[in-house]
């Protein structure tokens, strides 16, 4: 058994006196190609990773909540009928996942829980989708909800957005929780269609490198961004009223009214009409194995991103263009919301090692800052842990 699943049992059975009845595991995620494109309707290309947080969970009788948050040596107890803002900001995640739970009919009982990990915390491997995630499945577990999967993922998108208050889209819960090993998923973030792609990672590696920058995406432009589509998406709807999001908009309709537009939500949009077909054409550079083809591609994603839709940073660009004239490296580009946490590198498996060390002296080098790297395995998505005794 792992040092973290024996710490987290550990603090559970100290914590309350008991075995829990439940351990689920729940991945952080990576994506591939198509960002800022799953709140626009677009596609996107996710993964679950072999970053995890665990959950030990025991129902109560009562509507008490007793929470201890592992990595933070925190607690809070709470009650499922009064779930009010506290100082503990990571309780908001839970008590937004309950929250929803109830509002979507259902009566549920208090809980025992420990959970911790080792997804790094602001890095754009989602920690906060994988804590929402776990809670919901271990939720619909213990309580024999019977919620199907699809609408755990949704359910979780609205306590971070109402909750937590994070506009954010469907991506980071949907991979997360329905994430399975070896496989990226195409996303159609408009029909909730999805299809599963092989990743093995036999001759290419995805290496993320975390600049250290912690974003926030709360506090970040995230939500503005979202406006800026919107504003674009109401200008076009003056002439095509069938328009109901980005996704419906081709560039040529984009050019013909640039000049309705102001310069930025022009640029945010141009960024997005785009990057939603280049998600399409990557997937078929995946089907047809062409990486090369696939990695040019989230370099452009990456520039689209630095210039149009500014959601990187300095030191997002540096680890980019670090990359640009390695001929190990096929593509590298920023990943999830941006303003900091890290690059995603498509990487030859045989040079991968020699590639971390190089952009570790880079980054030092060239910003005086440590670098830490992450060779990402796929993993299945949320899902129980079986101890066996021997384990136990
Ligand atoms: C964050 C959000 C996602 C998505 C990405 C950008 O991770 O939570 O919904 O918008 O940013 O692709």
């Amino acid at each position: 058994m792992n040092s973290l699943l024996t710490a987290i049992l550990e603090t559970f059975k100290n914590s309350f006196g008991s075995e829990p009845a439940l351990l689920v595991r729940s991945p952080g995620r990576i994506n591939l190609i198509g960002e800022h494109t799953d709140y626009n309707m677009g596609f996107v290309l996710p993964a679950a990773i072999d970053r995890e947080m665990i959950f030990a969970i025991s129902p109560r009788p009562d509507q008490t909540c007793r929470t201890i948050a592992y990595n933070l040596n925190r607690e809070e107890t709470f009650t499922t009928d009064n779930l009010t803002k506290s100082d503990e900001k990571w309780t908001y995640y839970l008590k937004g996942v309950i929250d929803q739970i109830q509002k979507l009919g259902y009566e549920i009982n208090g809980f025992d829980l420990v959970f911790g990990g080792n997804i790094p915390v602001g890095a754009g491997v989602s920690s906060s989708a994988a804590l929402e995630a776990g809670l919901a499945f271990a939720l619909n577990e213990i309580f024999k909800l019977g919620i199907p999967k699809m609408t755990l993922v949704q359910l979780c998108q609205r306590a971070e957005n109402q909750f937590v208050g994070l506009n954010c889209g469907i991506m980071d819960m949907f991979a997360s929780l329905m994430g399975e090993t070896d496989s990226v998923i195409r996303l159609d973030c408009r029909s909730l269609e999805y299809e599963y792609f092989p990743f093995t990672q036999e001759e290419h590696v995805l290496v993320l490198c975390d600049t250290g920058v912690k974003h926030s995406l709360g506090t970040s432009e995230y939500n503005t961004r979202r406006q800026e589509c919107e504003r674009g998406v109401a200008i076009l709807q003056a002439h095509k009223p069938s328009i109901q999001s980005l996704r419906d908009v081709d560039m040529a309709l984009l050019l013909e009214h640039e000049a309705e537009f102001d310069p930025i939500t022009f640029k945010r949009c141009k960024y997005m009409v785009g990057e939603i077909q280049r998600v399409v054409e990557a997937c078929k550079d995946l089907q047809a194995n062409d990486l090369e083809a696939f990695g040019q591609k989230m370099y452009e994603t990456h520039d689209g991103l630095q210039h149009d839709y500014a959601v990187s940073c300095e030191e997002l660009d540096f680890l980019v263009d670090q990359t640009r004239n390695n001929p190990s490296v096929l593509g590298a580009r920023m990943m999830g919301g941006g303003f900091g946490g890290c690059t995603i590198n498509l990487v030859k498996k045989e040079d991968a090692d020699q590639f971390i060390t190089e952009m570790t002296q880079a980054y030092k080098e060239g910003l005086n800052l440590d670098l830490v790297t992450h060779k990402v395995v796929i993993k299945k998505g949320t899902s129980r842990i079986e101890v066996t005794s021997e384990q136990a």
